[in-house]
């Protein structure tokens, strides 16, 4: 589903000016596609509107939603070790940043940190997470790039006498990709760290009633995430859900251990985009987003396949999330 074609690092230390539209019509383009096409599904990345961003704040303080509140759990009781792995003034780099909160817990540990670069495809929501960054750390030299790091990672030089680059891939958004596409991702992110570190977060196997709710709350945030993406498309490109007409349906496929969520047609219905009529069947779905979880094994040998070598990793009393220092050689 996801793309993680033509990454690359650009060479010249320009401050980032790319990607003032990081999705330039790749949404219309990829909804007219999912709907031209069976089964249906779409990228996950496109969740995050400005609203899409705001409901996934609400996700992570649900009472079921576990991944946030563990992995801040555990950032919190290791940041001193991994400040000490990071070394002094670490650039940190921070593949779809969200609203930059866990960053904070590195920036309080690190020795100086030289420069933080969030990237996130969201970039009103990225801005002004930036601008409460700065408030907060006076000094702290951010850019933030506002680009969609699935296609491309551009990334501007070191700063010069900077200390490693350290590369911050938390929330287990890995998982969203295919095993494929997050080899390619870390691949990329091992040439990108060259001589750094990835610190990356990694939701844990688990037991399935476990992940169920944590993707089916009972205030029904998830479900407005997720029909968001229709809401999404008739606000940017015209098109005519009727939100009534589709529910929130979430649930772990084992055998791929995954969460797959999926958008059902309640009812025979016909949706209209850019004049052209798309039919759904009653029961016909629209895969959204896969959320695959990992054994800590596995995703050592995943990160061994692409270039790093593993370092310490740290998980929970319950170890239900883990957290991995890979060194990029
Ligand atoms: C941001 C991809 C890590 O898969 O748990 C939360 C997104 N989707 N609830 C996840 C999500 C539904 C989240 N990630």
């Amino acid at each position: 589903m996801m793309r993680a074609g033509q990454l690359m690092e650009r060479q010249d230390g320009a401050p980032q000016a790319q990607d003032a539209q990081p999705d330039d019509g790749a949404f219309a383009q990829d909804m007219a596609a999912m709907l031209a096409h069976r089964p249906r599904g779409i990228s996950p990345k496109y969740f995050y509107d400005a609203e899409g961003s705001r409901l996934f704040d609400r996700i992570c303080e649900l009472p079921e939603y576990y991944p946030t509140r563990t992995e801040l759990g555990i950032l919190q009781q290791q940041a001193g070790e991994i400040a000490k792995l990071a070394g002094p003034r670490a650039e940190i780099v921070e593949f779809g940043a969200g609203s930059l909160l866990k960053v904070r817990l590195l920036l309080d540990a690190f020795d100086r940190p030289a420069r933080y670069l969030p990237i996130d495809i969201s970039g009103d929501h990225l801005a002004d997470a930036a601008a409460l960054l700065r408030r907060d750390y006076a000094g702290l030299d951010v850019q933030p790039v506002a680009a969609d790091y699935t296609r491309r990672l551009l990334l501007p030089a070191p700063l010069p006498g900077a200390g490693q680059r350290v590369g911050f891939f938390p929330g287990s958004t890995l998982g969203n990709f295919t095993p494929d596409e997050a080899l390619h991702f870390l691949q990329v992110a091992a040439q990108v760290l060259g001589g750094g570190a990835l610190l990356l977060g990694a939701d844990l196997v688990k037991n399935p009633a476990v992940l169920h709710a944590a993707y089916n709350d009972a205030q029904g945030v998830t479900a407005a995430f997720n029909l968001n993406l229709l809401a999404r498309a008739n606000r940017e490109l015209g098109t005519d859900f009727d939100l009534a007409g589709f529910a929130h349906y979430a649930f772990y496929n084992a055998p791929q251990s995954r969460i797959e969520m999926h958008l059902v047609s309640m009812r025979r219905q016909s949706v209209t985009l850019a004049g052209r009529a798309f039919d759904w069947a009653e029961g016909e779905t629209l895969h959204t987003e896969n959320s695959y979880k990992f054994t800590i094994d596995g995703l050592r040998a995943l990160a061994v396949r692409a270039g790093f070598r593993p370092g310490p990793v740290w998980t929970d009393p319950e170890r239900l999330f883990s957290v991995h220092w890979l060194h990029a050689p």
